[in-house]
């Protein structure tokens, strides 16, 4: 098939990769200083498998780039948006990006017969866009199709996802996406096209929901000295609950949960809705970061010169990206209690804000500080010499904010006097054995 993509973000560059690579003729775009970028094979995220799969495309000529998205699509089948849909301080989304690619489309007069909307937007949104096309001539009809593909394995979600759901109003259209996807191994929900684009809200907002779900039965095993590994691998095992989005830790972050949720909150107020059990996911989630700043504070006593050592940047393990992680979240509350921050991620080597030095390794952050904390679970950590991490500390105290370290390594940082490990909802553990 000869498809448009628009938009090189997560979605747009790894579905046209991985739709390159299935045999279409896909044709990228995006604003000219991206174009000029790819052209020059920088791709701007990092993600595993991305650029081998970029680079197999531009070999078979299968994958191409336009700056252009009316010449881009002058002969191609459809047209796959897949720009950004930022939420405004509002709590609105903000469909500016959707909006200016269909007006040049409208400008030009003609569009391709179908435009396939991959952008997560707020229910409702394919029938207005819809409208706005026949107002001015134009027959195209508009397809939601929601990516439920997660950073850090993209690609393999892409490749191999749960289901593919297709938003449609008629046989012609669901052929095409059922073409578009023959190569793809996994069920095809077809339904309308406002319950397809309230799916991906829905199965966000309740992935978020599980994990404060966690969060919160966390905080409880702490109350009672439960372990919330032990209640989660119990509870997880029931096959109606299953043991994905239930471990407990500093919060969810990412560009997705907490925009989504955002959105459908705004969503609901529009029907006179006000959605309790999301306002509750939000709030146990705003409130993880501080929650952890109370310990470090009661560990310490007074805040006065003290340096905490961060591992982790990026919002999860395998990716590049800092939207909305909860280092963001750290940091400032950092700087308000005047905590000097020294971090380390094994791929985020630059963070653009002040009061913070990124380090070069793991053992260089540490050296100083007065508490380490576990932010992103990257496998490296593990295998750090946690000892060596200990002796270079002011004071050897230890929050593990994933539930990360296996005890080995626990039992070799509390080889240092004085040591403390707070993990996530279970006993704090010292070198004292208390
Ligand atoms: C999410 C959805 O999973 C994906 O389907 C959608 O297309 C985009 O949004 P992503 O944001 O890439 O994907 O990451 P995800 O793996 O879902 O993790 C989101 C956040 O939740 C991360 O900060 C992660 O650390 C956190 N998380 C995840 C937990 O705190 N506990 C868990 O059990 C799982």
């Amino acid at each position: 098939m000869r498809i448009t993509i628009v938009g090189t973000g997560y979605v747009g560059l790894v579905a046209a990769v991985c739709l390159a690579k299935q045999g279409h003729q896909v044709t990228a775009v995006d604003r000219e200083p991206v174009i000029r970028g790819l052209r020059a094979g920088v791709l701007g995220i990092w993600e595993p498998g991305l650029e081998e799969l970029f680079a197999d495309g531009r070999a078979s000529g299968n994958l191409r780039w336009e700056t252009d998205v009316v010449r881009a699509s002058l002969d191609a089948e459809a047209l796959m948006l897949a720009v950004g849909t930022p939420t405004r301080p509002d709590g609105h989304t903000d469909l500016s990006q959707l909006h200016e690619v269909l007006a040049k489309f409208m400008h030009h007069g003609d569009c391709p017969p179908l435009i396939i909307v991959k952008s997560t937007v707020p229910v409702g949104t394919c029938d207005e866009l819809e409208v706005s096309l026949r107002e001015t001539g134009l027959r195209t009809e508009i397809v939601s199709n929601p990516e439920f593909l997660r950073q850090g394995s993209a690609i393999q979600d892409f490749m191999y996802p749960d289901r593919i759901v297709v938003g449609c109003q008629s046989p012609y259209a669901e052929a095409e996406l059922r073409h578009l996807y023959a190569r793809i191994d996994a069920p095809v929900q077809v339904c309308d096209r406002r319950s397809a684009e309230l799916i991906k809200y829905a199965a966000n907002t309740f992935l978020a929901t599980k994990i404060s779900f966690a969060n919160m039965m966390s905080d409880l095993c702490e109350g009672y000295g439960a372990d919330i590994r032990q209640v989660m691998a119990g509870v997880g095992s029931d096959r109606r609950i299953g043991p994905h989005f239930l471990q407990a830790g500093v919060g969810y972050g990412g560009s997705c949960f907490s925009k989504d949720l955002q959105s459908l909150l705004t969503s609901g107020k529009l029907v006179g809705l006000s959605l309790p059990m999301l306002e509750a996911t939000a709030h146990i989630n705003e409130q993880r970061i501080p929650r952890f700043i109370a310990k470090l504070i009661s560990c310490w006593g007074n805040l006065q010169g003290k340096r905490l050592a961060v591992l982790g940047i990026s919002f999860k393990p395998n990716t590049n990206d800092v939207r909305d992680a909860p280092f963001l979240t750290l940091l400032k509350q950092c700087q308000l209690h005047g905590i000097a921050v020294q971090a380390y991620d094994p791929v985020v080597q630059h963070v653009p804000y002040d009061g913070v030095h990124v380090a070069d390794s793991a053992y260089t952050a540490s050296v100083g500080a007065d508490a380490i904390m576990i932010l992103t679970e990257w496998p490296q950590f593990v295998s750090l010499d946690w000892a060596r991490m200990a002796q270079g500390m002011r004071q050897p105290i230890m929050l593990d904010g994933r539930n990360l370290l296996p005890n080995k390594a626990v039992e070799r940082f509390l080889e240092h006097d004085a040591a403390v490990y707070i993990p996530v909802g279970r006993s704090v553990v010292s070198c004292w054995g208390d």
